[in-house]
């Protein structure tokens, strides 16, 4: 892999302008004003993976947003690797707090990243990680030290739950068919502290809303006579959870995987310090869970957080009125054995049974994810521990994460195939928030660590087969 490195170390400035080119573009899938700009992504993607040497490449058009894909087979006895990532981005809103427009891509210097920081939406999720590997494989063709084969599917729907991709890969199962899934859109602990994500959360999502009279009222004339809905929504909601932080939904740890007292001693050595977690957010203490830590509350711990909620006069000044319904949108995060089913049906039915009467509940489900964890023993981690360790001169430390890629549990299902989950963000890199930024080294780590995974990988399984 040596002329590989060569070629990144000499093409550094250019791989950081290709991608401040595809930051430039406001690929937002939730809304659908911005459907042009999406297209106008996936394309300039394709045209990318074009130039770089990618044959057979598509936008397969598909219910909502284009399928990028594109692949290199050069020896069909070789192992294939399958990259996953997703070029939309999540709406850039509330604008008015970002310290530079989103999709006007700046290098800034921040204390986490003091050889400087890419500021945009989508810089660590997913654009900057997913790019690394285009240009991971444009390093390794060029430099002629290609090991296996690649293939790349990149979607443009993972931030709205990837609605359609399921179908897209029932029918290309063929055309997809590869040794392992490669995804680059998790973190990692600190810059020198490499980790790889072995975990994800489920998600169950619902929206629900608590009807009361048919119409807005006088809050004179019948306050305290009728149920307020706001009033009921407030109070259902705050009985979601008991005094220890647990979420009272009956059956809803029933099928919990409790972890070991050993692993979860193996987890605690991962590096963590409550007060620099607290200060980066300014907050005086953190919350949750009775009996776990903070690193157990955000990975292998169920959750249940209210995402948003309204209802009633927002305006100026005083409008004196009870409101004639409430709502709310419920993320719940799920651990290895819930099922996203199984957790929207309990919901459902517990938050009818808690509705007094004198209203009415609606529960809505949005998406539903499974989680998934990966193994440590296996080719794919044992090569990307290696790759890390070439890179980053230490062995990198398995970690599950608290987020959810939807499609990693449906891959396993349709294709057969694990994920190796390469993540190279951090925490503090503000995804889907203000000022979401990726910093300079860890784009750049990410293009150096790849092609070593590669070329481990390739070597792993030929010795696995000899
Ligand atoms: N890349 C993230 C997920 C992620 C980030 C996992 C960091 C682990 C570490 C992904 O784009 C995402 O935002 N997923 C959503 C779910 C989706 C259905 C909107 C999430 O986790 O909320
Ligand atoms: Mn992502
Ligand atoms: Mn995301």
């Amino acid at each position: 892999m040596k002329n590989t490195q060569i070629y990144i170390e000499q093409n550094r400035d250019k791989f950081l302008q290709e991608l401040l080119d595809i930051l430039r573009i406001p690929s937002i899938s939730a809304d659908p004003a911005y459907s042009k700009d999406v297209q106008v992504c996936a394309e300039k993607l394709a045209n990318q993976m074009q130039s770089i040497g990618l044959e057979n490449i598509s936008i397969s058009p598909t219910a909502g947003h284009p399928i990028v894909y594109g692949e290199k087979i050069i020896d069909r006895n070789l192992p294939t690797v399958l990259v996953y990532g997703h070029y939309d981005v999540q709406p850039a809103d509330p604008i008015e707090l970002w310290s530079s427009p989103p999709f006007e891509p700046q290098i800034k210097t921040t204390s986490l990243h003091p050889q400087g920081a890419i500021f945009a939406r989508g810089a660590c999720d997913d654009k900057g990680q997913m790019f690394m590997h285009v240009k991971a494989f444009e390093a390794m063709l060029s430099a002629n030290e290609l090991p296996c084969n690649v293939k790349f599917m990149i979607e443009g729907e993972e931030e709205v739950g990837s609605p359609n991709l399921a179908i897209y890969v029932k029918e290309n199962k063929e055309k997809l068919d590869a040794d392992i899934i490669l995804v680059s859109d998790t973190g990692m602990l600190a810059n020198d502290v490499p980790s790889i994500t072995t975990g994800l959360r489920g998600l169950s999502y619902v929206e629900v809303e608590v009807i009361g009279p048919n119409r807005d009222l006088h809050s004179g004339l019948y306050g305290g006579c009728v149920a307020n809905p706001i009033n009921i929504l407030t109070d259902m909601i705050a009985s979601l959870h008991d005094e220890d932080g647990r979420i009272t939904i009956p059956g809803f740890y029933d099928s919990v995987e409790e972890l070991s007292a050993e692993e979860r001693n193996e987890m605690g050595k991962a590096p963590f310090s409550h007060t620099n977690y607290c200060q980066a957010l300014e907050i005086e203490d953190t919350f949750g869970e009775t009996g776990y830590s903070t690193m157990e509350r955000g990975s292998i711990r169920p959750t249940l957080d209210v995402n948003g909620i309204w209802g009633g006069y927002i305006g100026e000044g005083a409008k004196t009125v009870i409101p004639s319904k409430a709502n709310a949108k419920i993320s719940m995060r799920l651990v290895p054995h819930q099922t996203s089913e199984e957790i929207t049906e309990l919901f459902v039915r517990h938050f009818e049974s808690i509705a007094p009467k004198g209203v009415r509940v609606k529960v809505t489900p949005h998406h539903g994810d499974e989680p998934v964890v990966t193994p440590t023993d296996s080719i794919a981690y044992r090569a990307a521990s290696l790759s890390y360790e070439k890179t980053f001169g230490k062995k990198p430390i398995p970690v599950r994460s608290g987020g959810s890629i939807p499609i990693i549990a449906m891959f396993e299902k349709e294709l057969g195939l694990k994920t190796m989950m390469m993540g190279f963000g951090l925490d503090s890199d503000a995804i889907h928030s203000p000022n979401e930024h990726f910093g300079l080294f860890n784009f750049y780590r990410g293009i150096e660590t790849i092609p070593y995974f590669f070329d481990n990988y390739t070597k792993l399984m030929a010795d696995e087969s000899n």
